[in-house]
């Protein structure tokens, strides 16, 4: 059975990016394969939260998850710190792992040009700890938004460069997955972009609906259209990608015309998709507060994940310390 995985930083609430672009499809496939989901506290600490606040947004994003359909007797659910094994694994895959590779991600750029004053080697090597999570479960497949693309790539690099300099077969070269489509790659209401925690331009699976409609209400529009079947500016088709994400395909279709001929009325356009977000989002919310509430459900999800996910781990590591010459007398 192929296996697949995919995991999330622990900080903030889950928004409709980490929805569209990895969670959905990865609930999609839970009854066909065999799949493995993480929080990954450990890349949350590249910004060094406090303490406390870590372990609390691993509880937050685990309860959202679960809310969203994540489910823990199909899948093993876990956090990345409890298996161990990755971290040695990270150990030997940074050693395959370039300087000027890592520098060159455009990931890494950012946060330099973002937070010039934290430029830690673990924001370096941020790509090779990631391409660990996968490696490690010997991943197939990887749900995961566009964004993350250039990461899986690394991770496939690492895992070729392994065979190739070992002569053997440990890791297969996991693939970015979203059911044959292209990556999807939400996109935040304020024209900036795509949708994202650090990007303070989220549409949260936890928020009500008033604040899910003074969201869209908000969102950045133009003067309208002003020729029939122009072209449509950034703003406006960020509010096209989320209705075709959230909305039945005939009320694209309606929009769409409107556009077309010049008639739309964002105001319209803006309530259909506050109201089509809120159907999608509103049953999830409903569910995360009685989980989160529920420490001891939430203790023995993570302790059957971890077992199941340490076992994994421990196959893999072993074939990949064996290759490597790593020997036990
Ligand atoms: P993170 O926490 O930023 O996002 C989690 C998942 O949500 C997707 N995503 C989006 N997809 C489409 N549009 C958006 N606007 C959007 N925003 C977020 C991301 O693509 C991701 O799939 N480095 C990862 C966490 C991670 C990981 C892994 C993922 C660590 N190890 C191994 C997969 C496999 C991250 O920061 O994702």
């Amino acid at each position: 059975m192929d296996i697949v995985l995919s995991g999330i930083r622990s900080t903030g609430h889950l928004h409709l990016g980490n929805y569209y672009g990895a969670l959905r499809n990865f609930v999609k496939i839970q009854d066909t394969h065999k799949c493995f989901f993480f929080i990954a506290d450990l890349h949350s600490l590249t910004t060094h939260p406090h303490p406390e606040d870590l372990h609390e947004g691993v509880k937050t994003i685990l309860a959202e998850y679960l809310a969203a359909g994540l489910d823990p007797e199909k899948s093993a659910i876990f956090v990345q710190s409890e298996v161990p094994e990755v971290c040695e694994l990270y150990v030997l895959l940074n050693m395959l792992a370039y300087k000027g590779e890592m520098e060159r991600t455009a990931s890494f750029k950012d946060k330099v040009r973002h937070n010039p004053n934290n430029v830690n080697i673990g924001l370096l090597s941020y790509p090779v700890l990631m391409a660990s999570d996968i490696l490690i479960h010997r991943a197939k497949y990887v749900p995961v938004g566009k964004d993350q693309e250039q990461h899986l790539e690394i991770a496939r690099l690492l895992a070729r460069r392994f065979n190739n300099m070992y002569g053997c077969d440990v890791f297969p070269e996991p693939e970015a997955f979203n059911f044959g489509s292209n990556l999807v790659k939400v996109p935040g209401l304020d024209g900036n972009g795509k949708m994202g925690k650090s990007e303070g331009n989220g549409i949260y699976l936890c928020d009500d609906e008033r604040t899910i409609t003074k969201k869209v209400m908000r969102a950045v529009t133009d003067s309208g259209p002003t020729e029939p079947d122009s072209p449509k500016p950034e703003v406006i088709e960020n509010l096209f990608t989320l209705l075709k994400l959230v909305s039945e395909p005939e009320t694209v279709q309606f929009f769409e015309e409107k556009w077309n001929d010049c008639s739309i009325r964002y105001g319209d356009l803006k309530k259909q998709l506050a109201a089509d977000i809120c159907k999608v989002t509103l049953p999830i919310r409903d569910r995360i507060e009685s989980i989160t509430s529920d420490a001891a459900y939430l203790r023995k999800v993570t302790e059957m994940g971890r077992e199941k996910a340490r076992a994994s781990a421990q196959a893999t590591l072993a074939l990949a310390k064996e290759a490597v010459g790593l020997k036990r007398f």
